[in-house]
């Protein structure tokens, strides 16, 4: 069976709020906002949107979601509360490639919330979680989610014609792009070649951990991981 690579499943913080796993106690929150009609008019979300399909969406969906490799769903909580909902889906670990989505709760709304949230959860997705390219994809005419795509330092680089599915047909969607730079993936690279070499020679257990993470396309050397933060420039 081909080895399968997860995100961390950890608590990111950003400046008033934090992304967190969701737990049961979300579960009147997230159908509220999930019923709500600019939540419905974007996203392709259950009708009628009930408690039981929320307590999936907690129980079933999400921990799947990060088993299985897809991606991680992290809560947006301020002050406690579930006020969004941000998550990394259709990730494809060989081209280092993931995707943003989010819903924010009408109570939440107009803060930066969906902007911010994104801009922590793509830097540590580029930095790390070793990905190389992260994208968002808006309806055209969804414009609050443009907008805080561009607010978290995304660049709308293509038109994918009838690419969208929400309730009321097919959309094109405006996808937005946020990636590491050439340098750095040059950088990432040769650090990861490098301990495949020496791994090869020395006797530390640790080295045998490197290879093997690099094999598998993903490095997961601490100390690496720290030079790869401090160096990592996003575009
Ligand atoms: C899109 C969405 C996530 C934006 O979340 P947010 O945290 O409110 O985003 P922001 O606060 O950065 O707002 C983005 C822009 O939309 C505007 N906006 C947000 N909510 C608004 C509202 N209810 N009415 C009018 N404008 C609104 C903001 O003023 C802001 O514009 P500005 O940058 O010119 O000030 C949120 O509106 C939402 O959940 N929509 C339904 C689900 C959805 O569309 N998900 C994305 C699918 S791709």
């Amino acid at each position: 069976m081909a080895m399968c690579n997860q995100f961390t499943d950890e608590v990111l913080k950003g400046d008033g709020f934090s992304l967190t796993p969701l737990h049961l106690g979300d579960i009147e929150d997230i159908t509220s906002a999930c019923r709500d009609e600019i939540t419905q008019q974007w996203l392709p979300l259950p009708r009628p949107y009930t408690p039981d399909v929320a307590r999936a969406f907690i129980e079933e969906i999400a921990p799947a979601m990060h088993s299985s490799g897809a991606g991680l769903v992290r809560r947006i909580e301020v002050a406690e509360r579930l006020c969004g909902v941000i998550d990394l889906k259709q990730t494809d670990w060989k081209a280092l490639e993931t995707e943003i989505g989010y819903w924010v709760a009408p109570w939440a709304r107009g803060r930066g919330l969906a902007g911010r949230a994104s801009r922590v959860l793509s830097k540590w997705a580029l930095g790390d979680q070793n990905m190389a390219r992260v994208v968002i994809k808006c309806a055209t005419g969804n414009t609050a989610s443009q907008k805080a795509a561009l607010s978290a330092g995304f660049v709308n680089e293509a038109l994918a014609r009838s690419a969208g599915i929400i309730h009321a047909g097919r959309v094109d969607l405006a996808v937005f792009s946020r990636i590491l730079s050439t340098s750095t993936l040059r950088s990432r690279t040769l650090r990861s070649q490098g301990n495949e070499q020496s791994s090869a020679h020395a006797g530390d257990p640790r080295d045998h951990e490197v290879s093997h993470s690099a094999a598998i396309g993903r490095v997961q050397d601490s100390a690496y991981r720290q030079v790869t933060r401090r160096s990592a420039r996003m575009r």
